[in-house]
């Protein structure tokens, strides 16, 4: 496949292969439970809710600058070698915090890794700010007012993900408001392990011009179709779908059904190792599944890349990849 990719959906900490949180505690002296690993040293998560207690659980080892640094330069090295052009990534500021590592050092040590990856392959990218929607509105809203108080031009939207079932998106409008007003561009996962009331509640309260995942939006026709008539964008990632059990296979994800209903659908990892795929692996298996071709395979790409929260000028960049 030669498809210059494009991906809009993966977690920073969500990209840490376990090595490589193996490797972080082990010179942060944090010491982990054995349970967050298989016996043949995999992620252990059965569900959504164990997958986000073990992903919480393995964050606790990255711990410095260099860590985030070199987290976020091996993930686009990685990809570019795999034909990622563009990849956004959703950075927390909780975690850092978590670990004791202000927010503007974090920022700095991830632009540092990006650079450098950028440098070596010119693979472009950006960054969404995101907080975390089981640790409250007021968590969300100090993650929001750093937006406001440490603009960055990498950082260039505001996105909300953790459990989908707490709360109500009702409880975010004043951060989402203050991230509106950092002129961010939004984008909340929902319609992941909920149905199609959440992404519906989203839409209507909290406006974002895209949706995380959104695959069960697909239960509700009309909701289907007011997605396409008002062209929000789904980040759409069938294999973190598939490890989480709400699909069974890539053929059953719905996101050849939501692109026939006129939806714009995106491709994204999640969390890549945790769901044992990558970028190039996402785009392979939705090809092979829907029996796409190359210039199928380029449109969805192309999808993704119209969506991008990045200016205008790097979007026609990299457009250019298409047109070749
Ligand atoms: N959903 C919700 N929260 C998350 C995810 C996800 O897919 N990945 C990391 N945090
Ligand atoms: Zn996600």
């Amino acid at each position: 496949m030669n498809i210059p990719l494009v991906e809009l959906h993966c977690h920073i900490e969500g990209a840490a292969t376990p090595a490589f949180i193996r490797a972080c505690a082990r010179r942060n002296k944090v010491t982990l439970p054995d349970d967050i690993f298989t016996p043949d040293g995999a992620y252990a998560c059965d569900d959504f809710l164990h997958f986000l207690s073990v992903y919480v659980t393995a964050c606790r080892a990255i711990c410095t600058q260099e860590d985030y640094a070199e987290l976020v330069y091996g993930y686009f090295i990685n990809a570019a070698k795999k034909g990622l052009i563009y990849g956004e990534m959703f950075i927390s500021a909780d975690h850092p915090a978590d670990v004791g590592l202000s927010y503007s050092d974090f920022l700095d040590a991830i632009a540092q890794g990006y650079a450098k990856a950028h440098e070596e392959t010119g693979v472009e990218a950006r960054f969404i700010l995101t907080c975390i929607r089981n640790l409250g509105a007021e968590a969300a809203q100090k993650t929001a007012q750093l937006a406001h108080d440490f603009a960055h031009p990498l950082v260039t939207g505001f996105g909300m993900a953790g459990d989908e079932n707490y709360g109500h998106p009702a409880d975010f409008i004043r951060a989402f408001e203050c991230a509106r007003d950092a002129g961010l561009n939004l984008t909340v996962h929902a319609g992941e392990v909920c149905g199609p009331h959440s992404v519906r509640d989203c839409l209507n309260v909290l406006k974002p011009a895209r949706i995380g995942h959104g695959v069960r939006a697909i239960d509700d026709p009309a909701l289907v179709q007011r997605l396409a008539d008002e062209g929000i964008v789904l980040e759409v990632c069938p294999g973190s779908n598939i490890a989480l059990g709400v699909y069974d296979t890539y053929a059953q994800s719905p996101f050849m059904a939501l692109r026939d209903a006129g939806v714009r659908v995106a491709l994204g990892s999640d969390d890549p190792p945790y769901f044992h795929t990558d970028i190039a692996n996402e785009y392979a298996c939705v090809q092979q599944a829907f029996l796409l071709s190359d210039a199928d395979m380029r449109a969805i790409s192309r999808t993704g890349l119209e969506a991008a929260f990045c200016d205008e000028g790097t979007k026609a960049k990299l457009l250019s990849h298409f047109t070749q």
